[in-house]
């Protein structure tokens, strides 16, 4: 699909920032996951549980505890919090500097972006532009770049939640898989329920997309034609025509955000319930030694609920996503090359005209036209002298004139200058002159 395969080439330009906003995702997930599993045993301690379920304390959990085990025992509750403390800090660090880098990223892709579309609009032949609706590309540069600004930035802040639940899971699996299972089970059912609301959000990204092009089309072609909207006095027509699109653009985006706005609570209640399932659940899996249970149920409970959220924003997030993903389309087809008319240039430099100009033989008809508005002109210019030529209207006097310049190329014949194809300059020096 091109919109990922635009996303993909955009990323790799900036190689750095983006290893570095995984990297630093990584590290906030795991300065979080390791943060929240301390909490267990500090809880443990203060309810004053601590000493009778040491032994029966999921394995990751010992492991961790076991880096306490040279604090003097007056201490080592002290020393958890300070831990604690510490792993919370250092995972909002690296949030707040993964948020820098991946606010730089998404600056500087959309700088790259808008530049290459307009590198694009001033390479592309004229006849690009004499089949493409300036209204469109308007709308390209603008409201489809920034939509496909709003994709990268989405798709980065998924790539935070994937990790960090990828990091969380592997917690979650270490202190007990059976539970994992049963959890799992659960938020792949709240996944599957926000589907639904992820297919609806990209009908509504596809009805945006086409209804902002309809609109900056449209008014381009009044500010262009404005002398013949007054002329006609059709000036009422035209704002019917502009209010009835900005009338159904404001009722999608109202739909889209009713959509946005109603994920995260739903997913928020559905997870509470799968929250609640898992702790009826593993009572039944676990629940046969109690003291166990217990400690392993706690830190389960309270890895799977810091957890949460980030499953909110996975879900919100692929809705976003999807809701934008049209845009993306939308550019990365405008950015395309292969399917775009460029003037070819020669490599020879253009030096001044000494002898004449000759239309050698010269047929010319418009693309995507039939009938030739040119037929074999054969027509000799010498240099110094000035050639008028006359016809009625449509006779075809500018479009040999734009041949010169090589707005477009003959069908047919050439144009030969000093008895050198024109074809064989160099564009450039050649039109400088
Ligand atoms: N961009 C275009 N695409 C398709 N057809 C075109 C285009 N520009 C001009 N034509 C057609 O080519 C023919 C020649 O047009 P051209 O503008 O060269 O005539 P002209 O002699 O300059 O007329 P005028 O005296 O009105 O300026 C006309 O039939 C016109 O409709
Ligand atoms: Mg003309």
């Amino acid at each position: 699909m091109h919109s990922k395969k635009l996303l993909l080439r955009l990323l790799r330009q900036y190689p750095l920032l983006v290893v570095l906003t995984i990297l630093l995702g990584f590290a906030g997930a795991l300065f979080n996951g390791v943060g929240t599993i301390l909490i267990v045993p500090i809880l443990l301690e203060l309810l004053g549980q601590a000493s009778n379920l040491s032994d029966q304390l999921p394995p990751i959990l010992q492991q961790t505890l076991g880096a306490f085990d040279a604090v003097p025992d007056n201490y080592r509750l002290l020393a958890m919090a300070l831990a604690v403390v510490s792993l919370i800090i250092l995972k909002n660090l690296s949030s707040y500097v993964g948020s820098l880098t991946s606010g730089a990223l998404n600056r500087k892709l959309s700088t790259s972006l808008r530049l290459e579309g307009l590198r694009l609009l001033l390479d592309v032949d004229l006849a690009y532009y004499s089949t493409t609706r300036a209204g469109d590309l308007i709308n390209h540069l603008n409201v489809e770049v920034n939509r496909t600004t709003i994709a990268i930035r989405t798709l980065a802040r998924l790539v935070i939640s994937i990790v960090t639940i990828f990091v969380f899971i592997v917690f979650l699996l270490l202190t007990s898989w059976q539970l994992t299972l049963v959890a799992g089970t659960a938020l792949g059912l709240v996944a599957l329920i926000s589907q639904a609301a992820i297919r609806q959000a990209r009908s509504f990204g596809q009805q945006l997309s086409y209804l902002s092009k309809e609109y900056s089309t449209r008014i381009v072609e009044i500010l262009t034609g404005i002398r013949l909207v007054k002329s006609t006095a059709n000036e009422e027509m035209e704002y019917e025509t502009v209010q009835q699109l900005v009338a159904e653009r404001e009722d999608a985006e109202y739909r889209s955000q009713l959509l946005f706005a109603g994920i995260g609570p739903i997913n928020e209640v559905c997870s509470m319930i799968a929250l609640m399932g898992v702790a009826a659940i593993g009572r039944l899996v676990v629940g046969g030694q109690v003291e166990a249970f217990s400690s392993i149920l706690l830190t389960y409970l309270i890895v799977l609920f810091r957890m949460i959220p980030f499953i909110g924003q996975l879900n919100g997030g692929r809705g976003q996503l999807a809701n934008v993903l049209p845009s993306v389309l939308i550019v990365s087809e405008f950015l395309r090359r292969e399917d775009k008319p460029f003037m070819s240039s020669g490599n020879h430099t253009y030096t001044p005209l000494q002898k004449e100009i000759h239309f050698n033989h010269l047929s010319f008809r418009y693309p995507g036209h039939n009938e030739h508005v040119l037929n074999r002109v054969n027509l000799h210019l010498k240099r110094g002298t000035t050639l008028a030529l006359v016809g009625a209207s449509g006779a075809g006097k500018s479009t040999l004139a734009d041949l010169l310049p090589r707005f477009y190329d003959p069908t047919d014949g050439k144009i030969e200058i000093d008895g050198r194809d024109l074809k064989e300059f160099d564009i450039k020096s050649f039109r400088k002159i």
